[in-house]
């Protein structure tokens, strides 16, 4: 463990290299050819536990859909799930929604250029506070996140905790003594860049492209498999779920999940809690009002969600009628109105294969 003295020397060393690295290497990103205010906190929302590839088709189109604050505040809530299908973790759209509604009715529509009056919208903590601060305003201040505290736990050794929030407070205050007060929004995206394509997590960190190898203490005692240290979270909850494909006339049954809690207010596919054999599904079906033509087992799926896991099975089932009291969509309506959360996604792709051509 390094002395506090000797860390800042180590870390005051970083800015250089670090930046004459990120001028070569920067990879284009689209929310970096014009960084406006509103252009960096979505793309800061939408990057929160979503990698850069996932998050590019998305980008664009949100932004054309939504192109300021003053129409993310206005979108009825069915379009803004529509365009967020797919990202996961639905929240944070509703928190966008939300903070936009307070930009416009607190900040006359615009960003507030204040780390802390960023800090205080919904959806906005210390790491997106501080790199919509810093890239669209040139605030001098740090924006911390997973990839930044792998760097540092690694530059410096440390073998302190990076789930622990005293470490990354510990982190920040280190960075802000150090970092460049002319060009911070580069000093941090330099850093998060180096952690999301250079010193990579799992023991698998590129150190011979690193512009930091030099001076980086876990290099020097290869240290970099340990490092950083970090406590194993909770166990998730294994929740066993049965999914029903239902089709009809060209039709899928869809319902609505309660209004809190998990995934709310989105469509799903009808489910029951369990995994069903198939002679208990056809006893669910008939009790909710479903008469069969057809049952087909599908191959069973998993989705991960923070703190809980589905694992799925699922049947396909042809019904004699449009009953049970469910909503049935068209292709159409699937690709286009009702924002089905990527837990689905095999039982959506079924769906929609069957739906443009029943029976392959
Ligand atoms: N991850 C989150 N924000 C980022 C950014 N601005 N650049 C690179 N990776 C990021």
């Amino acid at each position: 463990m390094l002395q506090n003295a000797e860390q800042t020397d180590v870390l005051s060393r970083i800015p250089g290299p670090l930046l004459q690295w990120y001028g070569k290497n920067a990879r284009i990103l689209p929310w970096r050819d014009a960084p406006t205010p509103y252009r960096v906190w979505v793309s800061e929302i939408m990057l929160q536990q979503t990698r850069v590839t996932a998050v590019m088709p998305y980008y664009e189109r949100f932004l054309r859909a939504l192109p300021s604050p003053a129409a993310l505040a206005a979108v009825p809530d069915d379009r803004l799930m529509k365009l967020w299908e797919g990202l996961g973790y639905y929240t944070r759209a509703r928190n966008l929604k939300k903070a936009a509604q307070m930009i416009v009715e607190q900040f006359h529509g615009d960003l507030p250029a204040s780390f802390d009056a960023l800090l205080s919208l919904p959806g906005i903590g210390s790491y997106t506070a501080g790199a919509v601060a810093s890239i669209a305003f040139g605030i001098p201040v740090p924006a911390v996140d997973g990839n930044v505290l792998r760097v540092i736990s690694r530059v410096l050794a440390s073998r302190a905790d990076i789930a622990d929030a005293k470490t990354k407070q510990h982190v920040e205050t280190a960075l802000s003594a150090v970092m460049p007060r002319d060009c911070a929004g580069d000093f941090n995206q330099a850093l998060m860049e180096l952690g999301a394509t250079v010193c990579l997590p799992n023991g698998q960190p590129l150190c011979e492209k690193c512009p930091l190898a030099g001076l980086c203490r876990a290099h020097k005692e290869n240290l970099t498999g340990e490092l950083p240290v970090k406590t194993s979270k909770k166990k998730r909850r294994i929740e066993a779920r049965t999914i029903f494909v239902i089709l009809n006339e060209g039709q899928v049954a869809l319902k609505k999940r309660a209004g809190t809690g998990l995934l709310a207010g989105l469509w799903e596919f009808p489910c029951a809690d369990g995994a069903l054999s198939t002679g208990e599904a056809r006893e669910y079906l008939r009790q909710n009002g479903i008469t069969l033509e057809e049952i087909t087992p599908l191959a069973p799926a998993k989705h991960i969600f923070t703190h809980i896991e589905w694992h799925m099975t699922g049947y396909l089932v042809k019904a004699a009628a449009q009953t049970g009291g469910f909503t049935w969509c068209t292709l159409a309506g699937l690709k286009q109105s009702h924002a089905l959360p990527s837990a689905f996604r095999a039982y959506t792709k079924i769906a929609e294969r069957e739906l443009k051509s029943p029976g392959n």
